[in-house]
């Protein structure tokens, strides 16, 4: 199982989803978070983030202005909002690669600015169905992380 679907009825459905991802992730992960304005993308983040044991008094917000804010957890955690990137050079010279494909979780808000649809990773796609309910799509790209998306499935039903 490498495509998943689910409904999230609430902005702590979707943290809790998210929680429970981060509760999985047991090796280096690029996670790639697309869905429009306010789709909830952070909200997922935030769930990743606790769910890896980011210290919870420390708040999660979107790195809208700084591009990257990086969390100790588990796994070291680099949270990418990418929506106000103009100059993909300015992803090199932040580090991005290193960040990405290195050793800890990387989470991409808004990873059309790679403009790369192919890029290896978890892709989650976050679509608005109403005020309160999300339709959120889990895709595999690539090789590593093979049964992540069915083990979440069971952890979630
Ligand atoms: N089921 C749901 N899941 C997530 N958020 C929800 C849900 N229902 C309502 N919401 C609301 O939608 C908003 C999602 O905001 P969030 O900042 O996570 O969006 P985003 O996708 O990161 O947007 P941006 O592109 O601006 O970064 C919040 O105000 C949240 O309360
Ligand atoms: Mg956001």
């Amino acid at each position: 199982m490498s495509l998943w679907s689910v409904i999230s009825d609430g902005e702590l459905q979707t943290l809790e989803f998210g929680k429970k991802l981060g509760r999985l992730l047991k090796q280096p992960t690029l996670v790639l978070l697309q869905g429009d304005l306010g789709a909830g993308k952070t909200v997922f983040a935030r769930g990743i983030a606790r769910g890896l044991g980011v210290d919870p008094d420390i708040p999660i917000t979107s790195p809208t202005f700084t591009l990257m804010n990086h969390y100790q957890a588990r796994l070291d955690l680099y949270h990418f909002d990418l929506y106000r990137l103009s100059d993909p050079d300015e992803l090199l010279e932040l580090g991005f690669d290193e960040y990405a494909f290195g050793s800890g979780v990387a989470l991409i808000e808004w990873p059309e600015k790679l403009h790369n649809s192919e890029t290896p990773g978890l892709w989650i796609n976050l679509k608005r169905i109403d005020d309160e309910r999300r339709e959120i799509t889990f895709l595999l790209q690539g090789e590593e992380n093979e049964g992540l998306i069915a083990t979440l499935q069971d952890v979630c039903s």
